[in-house]
């Protein structure tokens, strides 16, 4: 049965459902083993040719790194951030060897690759029992440095981990909007044919 008040317009696997971005965690930590499965799912993502562009650099809590990834957040996402298992910052090579050529060219579509990824890693997390949230709101600059990703990587996201907490552990303008969010009418994002959205 799903575990949220989201109703689908077609049927679709519940777990697409289920899936929502909380932001309140249970402080515990989470074993190497477990997050790595998050990762391997993202691993069988689609891409153009097959380029794999997507990288993922984590913090578990408990763990020396922790703090250094804490400290990228800002301070609104920080704030419930911190209660969360691991933080994984996803980067993505932005070159690929195209079939047949020795020299590497941009990949124009390492972004679209990269999304998709996340959304595996994600999905898998929360058949899994756990949750994910990512967040746009973190240091780009400090992150490239303090993490030392070179050039010809971008970054994209800050995504915290963990498992569902109770809301009232959150500030009460937090708790109001600690909710399954609702979706566009499939009518506004599919069309058949010309654009007519
Ligand atoms: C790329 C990206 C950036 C986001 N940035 C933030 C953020 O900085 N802080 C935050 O609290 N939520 C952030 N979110 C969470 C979204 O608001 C959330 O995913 C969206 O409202 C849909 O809700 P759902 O994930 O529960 O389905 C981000 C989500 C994505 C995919």
């Amino acid at each position: 049965m799903s575990s949220s008040p989201r109703i689908a317009e077609h049927e679709i696997h519940e777990h697409f459902i289920n899936r929502w971005s909380p932001r309140a965690f249970i402080p515990e930590a989470i074993d190497e083993k477990t997050l790595l499965s998050f990762f391997e799912a993202a691993r069988w993502s689609p891409s153009a040719y097959n380029s794999q562009p997507w990288r993922f650099l984590y913090a578990r809590r408990d763990t020396p790194n922790w703090e250094r990834f804490l400290g990228l957040l800002n301070e609104f996402n920080r704030g419930w951030a911190q209660h969360a298992s691991a933080l994984v910052i996803v980067v993505s090579k932005t070159t690929f060897t195209a079939p047949g050529a020795t020299e590497e060219s941009p990949a124009l579509w390492h972004t679209f690759d990269t999304g998709a990824a996340w959304a595996y890693l994600a999905l898998q997390a929360s058949i899994s029992g756990w949750h994910t949230h990512a967040m746009a709101g973190f240091d780009q600059d400090k992150t490239r440095e303090e993490l030392k990703v070179p050039e010809g990587y971008d970054l994209h996201a800050a995504v915290a981990i963990g498992k569902l907490g109770d809301k009232s552990t959150l500030a009460e303008y937090l708790q109001a909007r600690e909710t399954p969010s609702p979706r566009m009418p499939l009518s506004k994002l599919a069309a058949e044919g010309d654009f007519s959205l």
